[in-house]
């Protein structure tokens, strides 16, 4: 998990917090996409605004514009800190999830997230609340998977890292509902905050707040600086290594040239 100390959002938190969502059901209440860009062609959900218009400002046009100016300018400051951060990538998707969710805690778990068999996603997150966003962050995902690799006999999921996650977060954390003893950090994010943690990969919970946006830019794993330390590669080199399976010479190359391209960038 990475904290931009010296970063803070502008918005107004008091305006936000004051949004009622619509309703939704299951997973999906609470959480809305305004716009997204696929392929280079971007997607202006009107559909997502025109509900809010409708049934959340009920057709109060001073409100609802000053909604759609919060979001824009939230969206505006978030993707240019991502863009920032994350300037040499080309992105394959962009999306910015909000949520307005009414959180009463959750178990610790590490997400499974779409498409991660064939993707990596930026994973910025910017508290929008009037009030601290809490969160525990556990730890990183191969402490978890050495450790229930042969209890959970997840060997069977090796080749898919969606089902592997899934998998793997029901064995070390138990099931959503649940409260799981697995020690842990607290932190409390100010409104305005921003944060990154790729939630794949680190353990994480959150434990109150309402209101947070969300960069998911998609990239391609092979554009990580250490492509070693992405979700598959760590997998499959947690797999072979259990298997007991010698290291592919080509592989070992690959390593001892990375090593050598970190080395030269430090
Ligand atoms: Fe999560």
């Amino acid at each position: 998990m990475v904290v931009l100390k010296d970063v803070r959002i502008d918005a107004d938190f008091d305006f936000l917090r004051s949004v009622e969502p619509p309703h939704g059901t299951g997973s999906k209440r609470g959480k809305y996409v305004f716009w997204r860009v696929v392929n280079g062609v971007r997607d202006g959900r009107n559909s997502v605004w025109e509900t809010f218009r409708r049934e959340v400002f009920e057709d109060d046009e001073n409100r609802f514009e000053k909604f759609r100016e919060q979001i824009q300018s939230v969206d505006a400051q978030i993707d240019g800190i991502a863009r920032t951060i994350f300037n040499r990538h080309r992105f394959l998707t962009e999306t910015i999830t909000w949520k307005f969710q009414r959180n009463r805690g959750e178990n610790m778990h590490i997400d499974n997230l779409n498409g991660c068999d064939k993707a990596a996603q930026i994973r910025l997150f910017a508290n929008l609340d009037n009030k601290p966003r809490q969160w525990s962050i556990g730890r990183h995902w191969r402490h978890y998977a050495e450790r229930e690799f042969d209890r959970a006999k997840l060997s069977d999921a090796v080749d898919d890292p969606c089902d592997f996650n899934h998998r793997l977060s029901a064995a070390a954390f138990g099931v959503s509902t649940d409260t799981c003893r697995e020690p842990r950090h607290m932190i409390e994010f100010e409104p305005g905050e921003v944060w990154l943690a790729n939630s794949a990969l680190v353990a994480h919970q959150v434990r109150g707040g309402d209101v947070l946006a969300l960069v998911h830019h998609e990239y391609p794993y092979r554009s990580y600086t250490d492509p070693a330390e992405s979700l598959p590669a760590l997998l499959k080199n947690l797999a072979r290594r259990r298997s007991g399976a010698p290291v592919p010479i080509a592989e070992k190359i690959r390593t001892a040239l990375q090593a050598f391209r970190l080395k030269r960038a430090a």
